[in-house]
């Protein structure tokens, strides 16, 4: 019997299955459209890193994932983890919204095995293809027991990102990805994990989420702010729409236009609001731009608005009381 860690590979599309016309085509292919299986079978080598097995999900461009396909991608990583004959669990996905899911996975997967989420940013087909690199170190990485415990983490050439922080921030170089200000987890290189921080958030089994009975989660909007942003929109989406929570990607430390502010004084369906920041990095303050005890809105710290939303998603599961979800961004 062999003693290599079993490791599931899920797959969900994204450049890292894609397709173009050509080896040096690397704009304007088709994402997900070779499956996971072909692409494991690509890496030369893998079955050295581990035992593993593949498993379809989806087979989509990551701009058409949802929050139904993070619910069961998620409900089936729980799935696998809870058996003996699992190690860990690489998930392949679109690089353009993998941090969403990353952090979705963080904040719901209930299991310290490790689970690593990898993707490409060329084409299967390019010359230089980074797809089949990323994934043999994800591979690496989910067969580690470094990993135990340390949350859902990205792996992106040779690094290792935390899910809570990993943030795309190139749109087209295969360099895409970094943790922003809290830097990086660690490396792999030649299959051998190098870990220098462990993440101080609470994530796995620290989270009170339990998605396992959830077919829909709360609905949660963004809303970005700039000069002269017209409030009927903002209008439209509180007052037609009436979301659970709204999250405004803000000015600076989550700061809005003053009709924005008071539109939402005015709100009165129960909307929960998150004050985040369009900047890219740093921390939205508590009590800093705005009095958020007095006005209601809860601080982003530093996630991003995109991040902001799926922590508001799944604290809307649990409540609506907005100290209770200020707490639950102070510690996830
Ligand atoms: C996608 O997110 O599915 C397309 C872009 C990528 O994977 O790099």
């Amino acid at each position: 019997m062999s003693d290599l860690n079993k490791i599931v590979i899920l797959g969900t599309g994204g450049t890292i299955a894609g397709v173009a016309g050509s080896a040096d085509q690397t704009a304007g292919y088709r994402s997900g459209e070779i499956s996971v299986a072909e692409l494991a079978a690509s890496v030369p080598g893998i079955e050295e890193a581990a035992c593993i097995s593949t498993e379809q999900i989806c087979n989509i461009g990551s701009e058409d994932m949802t929050p139904e396909i993070w619910l069961s991608l998620s409900k089936r990583v729980n799935e696998l983890l809870n058996s003996d004959e699992v190690d860990g669990i690489v998930v392949t996905h679109g690089t353009d919204t993998m941090e969403e899911t990353a952090y979705f996975l963080n904040l719901t997967v209930k299991s310290s095995k490790p689970v690593v989420i990898t993707g490409a940013m060329l084409p299967a087909t390019a010359i230089g293809a980074d797809g089949p690199l990323n994934l043999m170190n994800a591979v690496a990485a989910a067969s580690s027991d470094k990993l135990a415990g340390m949350g859902v983490m990205c792996c992106m050439g040779q690094l290792l990102i935390s899910a809570r922080y990993v943030t795309k921030t190139n749109s087209f170089l295969c360099d895409a990805f970094n943790g922003r200000g809290a830097g990086i987890a660690g490396y792999v290189e030649n299959r051998r994990v190098t870990l220098y921080q462990r993440p101080l958030r609470g994530c796995l089994s620290e989270t009170p989420f339990d998605i396992s009975g959830i077919g829909k989660l709360p609905s949660v909007e963004i809303l970005y702010a700039y000069p002269g942003m017209d409030m009927r929109m903002a209008e439209y989406v509180l007052k037609s729409l009436r979301p659970s929570g709204m999250v405004i990607a803000g000015y600076g430390d989550g700061s809005m236009p003053e009709q924005l502010r008071e539109l939402i004084s005015r709100n009165s369906g129960g909307t929960v609001f998150v004050r985040a920041s369009r900047t890219g990095d740093g921390i939205v303050i508590h009590n800093g731009e705005f009095n958020d005890d007095s006005f209601g809105s809860v601080a982003s710290d530093n996630l991003n608005p995109q991040k902001a939303r799926v922590l508001l998603m799944l604290a809307l599961t649990v409540t609506d009381d907005p100290a209770e979800i200020r707490r639950m961004f102070r510690v996830f």
